[in-house]
């Protein structure tokens, strides 16, 4: 079975994913650490963004692993474990120059298809409903005000000591939502066949239980 979950930054969609296989004995899958992770790579070797034929040069040479395990998700990059360090805002802001290109989205909806054979998962992202996972068992699109999920995304920053004045994550908010909702390649949409679910009013538990309930009463 198949459960795909999209929506933008700050809806709650990670942790009701994981919350959600948690509950169901489900694999958890994170798309958006894939494509981190090849950020990361490109990040490091420092490869221009703008370099499109160094970036798939360097995508061939790349080997991107997701592993599901009791320390839950982690991501490696060459055989390397770069899990915490795909979480940098110097990641977070370079992204959209690799996940806007078609040939990365290519390679991404192959490898999270590739993750999915044979499993019973719960897959969040972008494009999980529209072009990954098109026929899922479950299709959910989760979304909040601009406010909570700026909230929402500025307590993580502070647990992770990179936190800056909320305006600016707002900003930064707004942004990701303009470049993820308007790119070319498989942007973020909201299907007419998601349940939609807005969290602004609601917390992880009270997500999970009615996301939970949703899928009990589909066909
Ligand atoms: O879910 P996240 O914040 O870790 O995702 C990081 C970025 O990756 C997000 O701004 C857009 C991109 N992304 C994407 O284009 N398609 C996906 N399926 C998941 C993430």
């Amino acid at each position: 079975m198949i459960i795909a979950i999209d929506g933008p930054a700050g809806s709650g969609k990670s942790t009701a994913a994981k919350g959600l296989a948690e509950r169901l004995g489900f694999t958890y899958l994170d798309s958006g650490a894939m494509y981190r992770a090849f950020t990361w790579k490109a990040h490091s070797v420092g490869v221009d963004f703008g370099d499109k034929e160094g970036l798939l040069k360097l995508l061939n040479e790349t080997n991107i692993r997701i592993d599901c395990s009791a320390n839950g998700t982690e991501v490696f990059v060459d055989g390397i474990n770069v899990t915490k360090e795909i979480r940098q805002p110097s990641i977070t802001e370079n992204i959209h120059h690799v996940s806007s290109l078609e040939f990365v989205r290519k390679k991404m909806v192959k490898l999270q298809r590739d993750f999915a054979r044979g499993k019973d998962i719960v897959a969040e992202g972008r494009d999980m409903c529209t072009v990954v996972f098109p026929d899922a068992d479950k299709k959910i699109y989760m979304d909040a005000d601009i406010s909570e999920r700026a909230k929402r995304r500025h307590s993580e920053l502070k647990t992770n000591n990179d936190a800056s004045d909320i305006n600016n994550v707002v900003d930064d908010l707004s942004q990701r939502d303009h470049r993820d909702s308007t790119r070319q390649f498989a942007p973020l949409k909201r299907v007419p066949d998601a349940f939609y679910l807005d969290t602004t009013n609601l917390n992880a538990e009270g997500v999970v239980s009615i996301l939970i309930k949703e899928i009990k009463l589909s066909p």
